[in-house]
């Protein structure tokens, strides 16, 4: 069995990912987008596209599609295009054009005439934050300030003053987009009154549910397939704007429609990362120890507001013991796109933030940069009672340290030939959570179990950790597990996004298997059957009777049954009132800058991770390496440039930059391994982000220590170290 279920079948090119599928009569959508940041849309001309050959349906605000305002069960009101003549961003879905074939619905859409009433756009976080009203509390779920301070201490700002030596700085960070390799994508049929839509996401049963509210139908009437998923990094955790377009007129045309972003639209008609600008002020002993820790952030949003970067909430909220902590989260509704989550959500820029103010702080005081962190180790989160389940950072930086070469760091890095040496250090937290998920468990009588579930694999591995952990729960080879998942007529297994999903579904896989176990036993000893009024005991695939044991099959052949099925379920419960989750990592960069050209090089990288047990170590290696290499993307390559007119200047894959084979060096990754059984019954924590966290600031703080030159602000540039 390959190590990947999927790799076969992804390099081979057999996986069929949306728009892999074909229906007779099938017919093509294209996305119209708007033009300008802000405005109304006072007319559109859509006679010359209608007239355009092989053309079906021209939809606009004017024209809609049925499509109400849909709630999604995880992100309150959700996206649904082409609902309003408002516009809020450049690129916004505004029409779209059904045609026989794609060409003709492209060329018939560039035909489509807009009329806009222009109004003033604010689309910079520096032009927002320079007016005082454009920042305001952030809301929806985050606390927007959150202040603990020692017995005796008035405020933050006498914890500071108190404090022998004091960093104070400020970060900011680009925004970003996800970038999926597959662009947000859709196939829908609609048939006697029943919608099946194909569309890469992070959760079928999710996805169902969103377009049975936005079409208003019966959740039974919509079956969403979610086969392959070509990257989704928190962008395909809502249903796309191709999704509800797609479904909506196959449902009007009654044809199966499909329909596709462009590559440069994935940019703009979906959602990505927003910028942010955060001022961290450290206050600390001459030892090291933190006094105080101040985090204020701003983060950019879209109009309606509908998503907080939670950078000072995921990090400086969790990271370190302080007795006197004051974290504040602003946002600044700007005429851009909206942000949503992006891998490690808050943690990426916050941790630029934390752990480059961390480097700082180490070199005001002269003391070594893994020492400082380990002076301020936490035992629980600062102002919570509880301890971490499990953390053993500690030991992270140790291994670390020592694989690294970190004692032949000078505290001003060191030349070879050309080019200026350094390395840097950051901590990697990330927290481990769980979501409701259920998983179906059936046993064959030709001796093989089916593991089944709603949920996605966006290209984590969730399929091979259904293997896997069928079979160890069932006790029998992973060759005889045939897993199945991304379908929403199966058990609702909740979204892959979070890092969750192999906790929630492995624990509803042990559930599921334990419970059809049972139901193995009652069958095999019940009168008539071979083990009838016997004491029987299952392992190993078989019934254990008085001397003589059945497998599975063949019990469920003598008793005449095709196979034998339960449904396992798991959510978070009691333990969230025992303990604090994270997973823990030790992030270590080595950065060549060089003399002259000023070019920033990463040559070696390092992640160490406490993630408690790793289920399938090449999935959970890939996972963190394509985190680590975000990382070296954030820091160095990656970040939208904003016109003017709120346009994105480099809205395509040749002026949006990201790492390729020759940017990134063979990346070392360790675990440090200790099943968290506080946490779940399989004892794995999160992967699938903390990957990401940290990077960039030791990508920084790397430079730093080659150059002296300390950047404040992600991606940085040649121009940064001149
Ligand atoms: Mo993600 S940002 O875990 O969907």
């Amino acid at each position: 069995m390959p190590a990947r279920l999927d790799a076969p079948l992804k390099v081979t090119g057999s996986a069929k990912y949306a728009v892999d599928h074909n229906f007779p009569d099938m017919v093509y959508g294209y996305v119209v987008v708007s033009s300008i940041a802000h405005g109304e849309i006072e007319h559109m001309d859509v006679t010359a596209a209608k007239g355009a050959p092989g053309v079906l349906g021209v939809y606009s605000p004017f024209d809609p599609l049925a499509l109400s305002a849909a709630m999604s069960p995880s992100f309150g009101e959700t996206w649904v295009p082409l609902r309003s003549t408002k516009v809020n961003y450049v690129g916004q879905p505004i029409g779209f054009v059904v045609a026989e074939t794609f060409e003709q619905a492209r060329d018939a859409a560039m035909l489509v005439e807009v009329g806009y009433r222009q109004l003033p756009a604010l689309t910079s976080l520096a032009d927002g934050l320079a007016t005082a009203e454009a920042a305001v509390p952030a809301h929806l779920d985050t606390p927007p300030e959150i202040t603990v301070l020692a017995d005796g201490v008035d405020s933050i700002e006498d914890a500071l003053a108190a404090s022998p030596v004091v960093v104070d700085a400020t970060y900011s960070t680009a925004p970003q987009n996800h970038t999926p390799m597959e662009p947000h994508s859709a196939v829908a049929v609609w048939e006697s009154g029943r919608l099946t839509v194909y569309s890469g996401n992070q959760g079928s049963d999710l996805q169902a549910r969103e377009l049975a509210t936005a079409l208003d139908l019966d959740p039974a009437a919509v079956r969403a397939v979610n086969p392959f998923v070509g990257g989704a990094f928190g962008g395909k955790a809502r249903t796309s704007a191709p999704a509800f377009l797609a479904a909506a007129a196959s449902r009007a045309l009654g044809r199966p429609v499909k329909a596709s972003l462009t590559r440069e639209q994935v940019f703009t008609a979906t959602a990505g990362r927003a910028a942010t600008v955060q001022r961290i002020t450290l206050g600390a002993e001459r030892d090291g120890t933190l006094v105080a820790l101040r985090h204020d952030s701003w983060s950019s949003t879209d109009i309606e507001r509908s998503f907080i970067e939670p950078t000072s909430h995921g990090t400086s909220r969790e990271w370190y013991a302080t007795p006197n902590l004051a974290i504040s989260q602003k946002v600044v509704p700007l005429h851009l796109p909206p942000p949503t989550f992006m891998r490690a959500p808050g943690e990426a820029p916050g941790s630029f933030a934390l752990e480059s103010a961390m480097d700082e702080l180490a070199d005001a005081l002269g003391m070594d940069p893994i020492e400082l962190r380990q002076r301020n180790n936490s035992l629980a989160p600062p102002g919570k009672d509880l301890q971490w389940s499990s953390k053993h950072l500690d030991e992270c930086f140790r291994i670390g340290a020592e694989r690294f070469g970190w004692a032949e760091r000078s505290p001003r890095g060191r030349t070879d030939g050309d080019w200026l040496v350094g390395m840097g250090v950051a901590v990697a937290m990330f927290p481990a959570l769980r979501f409701p998920a259920s998983v179906r468990i059936t046993l064959n009588a030709d001796d093989t179990a089916d593991v089944q579930t709603s949920g996605a694999d966006p290209g984590t591995g969730l399929l091979t950790v259904l293997s896997l952990v069928g079979a160890e729960s069932l006790d029998i080879a992973a060759e005889r597990i045939k897993p199945r998942l991304g379908d929403s007529a199966l058990p609702a297994g909740g979204m892959s996004g979070g890092s969750t999903a192999t906790a929630s579904a492995g624990t509803a896989i042990m559930a599921g298997a334990a419970k059809v176990i049972d139901e193995l036993l009652a069958v095999a000893s019940a009168p008539g059957a071979p083990f009838a009024g016997e004491e029987v005991a299952y392992a190993d695939g078989r019934v254990h009777g008085a001397g003589r044991a059945m497998t599975f099959g063949e019990v469920l052949r003598a008793v005449g049954r095709p196979n034998l099925t339960a449904v396992g379920s798991s959510a978070p419960g009691e333990e969230m009132t025992k303990h604090s989750f994270s997973s823990f990592g030790a992030q270590f960069v080595e950065v060549r800058v060089h003399r002259l050209t000023r070019e920033a090089r990463v040559s070696r990288m390092l992640g160490v991770f406490d993630g408690g047990r790793v289920i399938n170590d090449q999935a959970a290696r890939s996972q963190l390496k394509g985190g680590m290499i975000w990382g070296v993307s954030a820091a160095l390559h990656e970040g939208f440039e904003v016109e003017s007119g709120g346009r994105f200047a480099n809205a395509d894959l040749a002026g949006y930059l990201i790492p390729v084979n020759a940017d990134i060096p063979d990346i070392d990754v360790h675990f440090v391994e200790y099943p968290d059984t506080l946490h779940n019954d399989i004892g794995a924590r999160g992967l699938g982000e903390i990957g990401t966290v940290g990077v960039a600031a030791a990508v920084a703080n790397a430079i730093y220590n080659a150059t002296g030159i300390r950047v404040r602000h992600i991606p940085i540039r040649i121009e940064d170290l001149l």
